[in-house]
């Protein structure tokens, strides 16, 4: 695999990274850890440097954490305790419904291919496992002016409003809610219905 543009920013999310989640949006996240069953797999994809794997396994240390990221130098800052995968959203190296909970912080924007992401997500996903989607809308000013920044930049800016996120989620079996709403927003899902598709190889 390549590099990737985030390569060198490892050290600046390491130390940055929370400033972008606000206290309402940890808060959320504290809820959906919480709730988790005793010795729950967590994957935080598009995990970075693992932040939120990080928030999660204060609350509660008896989770098993990953982090998956296609950038080395985001992963190599994952605290000790977590383990991490280098891949994509769009190839995860699980067996089919390894996970109990996925979360996706500040990441869905960066896949290639959002459709693609979310079948892995579903597929590496338990029947009534749980996702949480922290992201921004394209449609505010603030979100327009995130997504012109992404874009100049090289990424995907593949931002999507909430209701065709739920929508999407709706199409892949899932019950949804959408927690939180604005420029920033909380999606939480529930997966109730597996859909039968092909396997990928597992790690
Ligand atoms: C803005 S960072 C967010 C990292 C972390 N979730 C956080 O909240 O600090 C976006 C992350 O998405 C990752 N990423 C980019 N393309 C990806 C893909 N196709 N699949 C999974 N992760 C990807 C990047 O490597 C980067 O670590």
């Amino acid at each position: 695999m390549t590099g990737s543009r985030f390569d060198r920013l490892g050290g600046l999310f390491k130390r940055h990274g929370h400033r972008v989640y606000p206290r309402w949006a940890r808060d959320l996240f504290s809820i959906f850890v919480v709730r988790l069953p005793r010795g729950a797999r967590l994957l935080d994809l598009g995990g970075g440097t693992g932040l939120l794997a990080g928030w999660a396994k204060k609350h509660r240390p008896d989770l098993e954490l990953w982090v998956a990221d296609p950038s080395d130098g985001m992963l190599t800052h994952v605290d000790d305790g977590i383990r991490t995968v280098r891949a994509r959203a769009e190839a995860l190296p699980f067996e089919d419904g390894y996970f109990h909970a996925v979360a996706i912080g500040e990441a869905l924007h960066h896949f290639d291919d959002v459709g693609r992401a979310l079948d892995e997500v579903s597929r590496v996903l338990e029947l009534y496992g749980t996702v949480w989607v922290y992201d921004y809308d394209p449609r505010p000013l603030a979100g327009r002016v995130v997504r012109l920044l992404e874009w100049l930049w090289g990424e995907p800016a593949n931002f999507i409003p909430p209701d065709r996120l739920r929508q999407m989620f709706v199409e892949r079996g899932y019950m949804t809610g959408i927690q939180a709403e604005g420029f920033r927003y909380v999606l939480v899902a529930e997966l109730r219905e597996k859909a039968s598709g092909k396997s990928s190889p597992s790690v």
